[in-house]
């Protein structure tokens, strides 16, 4: 059940890493409820746009803003992005030797629940149940709470443990960064699954990024974009996806110039 719209609204956003300019004055507003598609060539600045958000050191914001609920978050450190509700699956999900799945969701949780002004925190014995529940949705195998996070996941067990880890922490905004590579035909239809299971239960607001229109018969988008050279050059429905699909970028590439 959707409490309370939450909103995300990027402004004009550039960025640098060093002296490249990698984006270009993004504009995005993304609420509670809402599925934002996007799509582009490498290279074109997704991940970037992600990271930046997220609060990433690597990358410098030389202009604009991005506002969560009125609140500018671009001064805000990771944690705190991720305590007010924000989640990235990665493209590329780091590996935490010595650190098991089960502890890091618990105390990750834990932390989140505290910095929202909860009292009670979660035990071992409370988590559990709600831990395997959820990786049951994912079809993820329960030895892999007691395995370091990430070590020596396969790349599509990777992406699940990412679901898992949205679907515990239940983001306000989650920005998943192409949670659709490595997966095998089914596992994508169970991943799809754990997000619109995520989305029904607690009705955030998703940005999702993929190459593939595949991903989106399965998550149905309410809005399209093609982000190129960091910039959104073109906004549109589920439809648009389907046109990306069958004729390339070509076209709207040309257009855009
Ligand atoms: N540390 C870095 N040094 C130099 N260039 C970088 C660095 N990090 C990113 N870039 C460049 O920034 C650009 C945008 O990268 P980004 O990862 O955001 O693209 P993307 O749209 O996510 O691409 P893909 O679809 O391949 O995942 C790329 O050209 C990349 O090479
Ligand atoms: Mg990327």
């Amino acid at each position: 059940m959707i409490k309370k719209k939450d909103t995300l609204e990027i402004s004009n956003l550039h960025a640098n890493i060093g002296d490249l300019k990698i984006l270009n004055g993004i504009n995005l507003t993304i609420k509670s409820g809402e599925i934002h598609a996007i799509m582009g060539p490498n290279g074109s600045g997704k991940s970037t746009l992600c990271n930046v958000l997220m609060g990433h050191p690597k990358y410098e914001v030389t202009k604009g803003s991005a506002k969560f609920n009125g609140k500018e978050i671009l001064d805000l450190e990771p944690n705190e992005r991720a305590h007010l509700g924000l989640f990235l699956g990665f493209q590329h999900p780091l590996e935490i030797s010595g650190v098991s799945t089960g502890t890091f969701l618990r105390l990750a949780k834990n932390l989140s629940l505290k910095a929202n002004g909860e009292t009670k925190q979660i035990s071992p014995m409370e988590f559990m149940p709600i831990l395997k529940q959820t990786m049951g949705l994912l079809k993820m195998d329960e030895k892999f709470i007691t395995r370091s996070v990430n070590e020596g996941f396969s790349g599509g067990e990777k992406k699940r443990a990412e679901i898992v880890q949205m679907a515990i922490l239940e983001p306000k905004i989650a920005m998943l960064d192409e949670i659709d590579s490595g997966l095998d035909i089914d596992a994508l239809k169970i991943v799809a699954e754990g997000i619109n299971e995520t989305l029904k239960k607690t009705g955030l607001g998703v940005l999702l990024i993929t190459h593939y229109q595949r991903l989106l018969n399965y998550i149905t988008p309410d809005f399209v974009h093609v982000m190129a050279k960091g910039k959104i050059i073109k906004s549109g429905d589920k439809k648009l996806a389907k046109e990306l699909e069958k004729n390339g970028y070509e076209e709207i590439l040309k257009k855009a110039k």
